[in-house]
């Protein structure tokens, strides 16, 4: 997955869309609607675009869409890499990496996630404020390209504090308008390599490590949109509570139906913080 392999795949999306996009959104298991939200949409599926992997994980429908939201011209994945389906980290990266070269300035991930407190129930929204690694390797390890990124980016300060704010903000004005309750909080995102969930005795070690949620994604997109320069907002799907928290079992379709229940607040918060991140 060389740079010139991501120009390939830049011109080639550019060839099919020709506008520069601003904000890159990646989504998670369940949350794969929002990607029918966008005007002027085009379609492109993952194995017609050169060097992109293919989805195999059952709620990511493997398709690139690009159009606008209220304006804003957005590039949206209906579906992501993960490390755990095989993928070499170049691979699971590498759509970000394109939508640097097509210019994105901003990048949201999404992800459904485990939630390691109580006060996270399933179907809450947490928007990461920082990231514990434990997938056991770094996206960014092997020979470093320049043109991507520095070869020791710093991590100071991953997912965009400006952005937060905004969606926070956002999230309080819907909260409003509907008459619901508060649905959005700030957390710490742990990601594993999964493809297991995590044992009730692992999930206790990551509580005590300080993380609030667990996961099997979004770290690695996260480090390589920091290294391009891009900024960076995290939104995790809090679907179950971590092993051991529930007295139940964790299953995928769990994970996808409470996806679904969020569907359409999630979709009202991502149109909002997209059109207001473009003005920041
Ligand atoms: N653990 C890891 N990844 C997950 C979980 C979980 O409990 N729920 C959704 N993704």
């Amino acid at each position: 997955m060389t740079y010139e392999n991501a120009i390939e795949a830049a011109d080639y999306i550019r060839s099919r869309f020709n506008r520069q996009i601003e904000t890159a959104v990646v989504l998670g298991s369940g949350l794969g609607a929002f990607g029918d939200e966008l005007g002027n949409a085009v379609r492109i599926p993952y194995e017609s675009i050169p060097h992109f992997a293919r989805s195999t994980v059952e709620g990511h429908a493997g398709q690139l869409v690009l159009g606008e939201i209220g304006g804003v011209k957005v590039a949206v994945q209906q579906g992501r890499f993960h490390y755990y389906e095989g993928y070499e980290m170049p691979q699971v990266v590498f759509p970000i990496r394109v939508f640097g070269l097509l210019g994105a300035k901003n990048v949201i991930l999404t992800n459904a996630a485990g939630s390691l407190r109580t006060s996270f129930k399933p179907g809450s929204l947490v928007l990461i404020r920082d990231h514990i690694n434990m997938m056991g390797v770094n996206a960014l390890r092997g020979p470093n390209d320049d043109r991507f990124g520095p070869r020791f980016p710093d991590m100071t300060a991953v997912y965009d504090r400006s952005l937060q704010s905004i969606a926070y903000e956002e999230a309080n004005n819907i909260a409003a308008e509907r008459g619901i309750a508060k649905f959005l909080y700030r957390g710490v995102y742990c990601a594993l390599s999964g493809p297991t969930y995590e044992t009730p005795s692992e999930i206790k070690v990551f509580r005590m490590l300080g993380a609030d949620l667990v996961g099997m994604s979004t770290v690695p997109e996260a480090v390589a949109a920091r290294h391009f320069g891009m900024r960076v907002l995290g939104i995790s799907c809090v679907t179950n509570l971590g092993a051991g928290l529930s007295g139940g079992i964790i299953h995928h379709e769990e994970v996808m139906e409470t996806g679904a229940r969020v569907a359409e607040i999630f979709k009202d918060l991502l149109r909002r913080t997209i059109r207001r991140i473009s003005e920041s």
